[in-house]
């Protein structure tokens, strides 16, 4: 992290050493402090459009949008310059919430027993104890948003015919759901060729995680009443939850995850860690810093937590994400995006195995390296 760090900060040093002559600038202003309560993501450079920052857990790293286009500060991407809004366009800031009391206990591996719970003192450890060398390697793909013809056809040439498990099975994905540009008619197909479908919300608004029990059951239970109508799942078939922006509603989303039959959540983010985090259930206390600040403070028994661990690399080339997408790799080739994978990836494999998730937006495939990288790295798990 320092490495890239310092690289950022002496390209933004060069800028105003070069500028130094024509503009008089105060020292304060030299360099980008991520805004406070905004969270992850990405934004405008004060200098200028054709840059931006990315900030991660309040470090910013700067990126250059790819040649010709610039920064659009609203939708928060590069864009051609007659549709990009300059920044920094100002927002307004969160409210400052109270972090609740921490009431759950710490893990006692005594009283909690497979298959009901699972944790252990810093999430790391194997379930079973088993040796790494006995434990499968899970590779989890999920996809979020919309489904449409924007990426239906992407979606399915991940999961062609000769892609297989070890056991002959068909490789098959996890969609989290949310209903605005959604194409029923293709989660219906979907979700028959044995995909699972679960939901995030109806409408990805922002500032969810502040909002009340009954907007909760209306984003979340409402999403599944519509996959149900238009899509004909079974409710039964519906068992997972992601929180937009993987901001996670306190207490009060877990309440309605167990009061409507949910089995898992799917929304914590975990900062970047050297060996990575396993899935738990939430019977006790979180055993990783929650990086949203919005985690379930309580107990809740017998609910799975599947964390999302951070993706990177040793030379945090890229920065580290959450979303495969939000990491900045859109400047690399396809065999640089494949050892990107596998290096990240190994850090799961040659470790604890803990399952492997692979969280994308439809972003990434509309990126033909990015696309073509990822391919490379699914043909390349199938040997191991
Ligand atoms: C809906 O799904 C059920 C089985 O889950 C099936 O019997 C029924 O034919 C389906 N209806 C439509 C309209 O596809």
């Amino acid at each position: 992290m320092t490495v890239y760090r310092t690289y950022g900060r002496c390209l933004i040093l060069l800028t105003a050493f070069l500028t130094v002559g024509s503009q008089q600038k105060k020292p304060d202003e030299k360099e980008f402090i991520c805004p406070e309560g905004a969270g992850n993501g990405n934004f405008a450079d004060p200098a200028t459009c054709r840059r931006f920052y990315q900030c991660v857990d309040g470090y910013p790293y700067l990126n250059r949008c790819p040649s010709g286009l610039y920064f659009d500060d609203i939708n928060k991407l590069c864009t051609f310059k007659n549709e990009a809004r300059c920044g920094p366009i100002s927002t307004t800031p969160a409210p400052i919430t109270e972090p609740p009391a921490d009431l759950a206990k710490k893990c006692d591996t005594s009283a909690c027993v497979l298959p009901y719970c699972f944790c252990s003192r810093d999430g790391t450890h194997i379930p079973g104890d088993l040796n790494p060398e006995d434990t499968p390697q899970i590779i989890m793909m999920t996809f979020d948003g919309a489904v449409n013809l924007n990426n239906f056809d992407h979606y399915q040439r991940v999961f062609t015919q000769d892609r297989k498990n070890s056991n002959g099975c068909p490789i098959r994905g996890t969609f989290f759901v949310s209903h605005e540009y959604s194409n029923y008619n293709m989660i219906q197909q979907l979700a028959h060729a044995g995909h699972e479908i679960a939901t995030e919300t109806i409408s990805l608004q922002q500032g969810l995680q502040d909002k009340g029990y009954e907007e909760w059951v209306g984003e979340m239970i409402g999403m599944r009443e519509i996959l149900r109508q238009f899509a004909n799942i079974s409710k039964s078939d519906i068992v997972g939850m992601r929180a937009p922006y993987l901001k996670p509603g306190r207490n009060t989303q877990y309440e309605v995850l167990e009061d409507f039959g949910y089995i898992y959540d799917s929304s914590v983010g975990i900062p970047p860690l050297k060996v990575p985090i396993w899935p738990y259930t939430l019977d006790y206390k979180i055993p990783h810093e929650c990086r949203s600040g919005t985690c379930p403070s309580r107990s809740f028994p017998g609910v799975w937590e599947v964390p999302l661990n951070a993706h990177y690399v040793e030379t945090y080339e890229g920065g580290h994400c959450p979303y495969l997408d939000q990491c900045v790799l859109h400047n690399h080739d396809p065999d640089e995006v494949f050892e990107w994978l596998r290096e990240d990836f190994n850090r799961y494999y040659l470790q604890n195995r803990a399952p492997y998730m692979m969280p994308f937006h439809t972003n990434w495939f509309q990126i033909k390296e990015l696309e073509r990288g990822l391919h490379k790295f699914l043909d390349w798990t199938e040997t191991l």
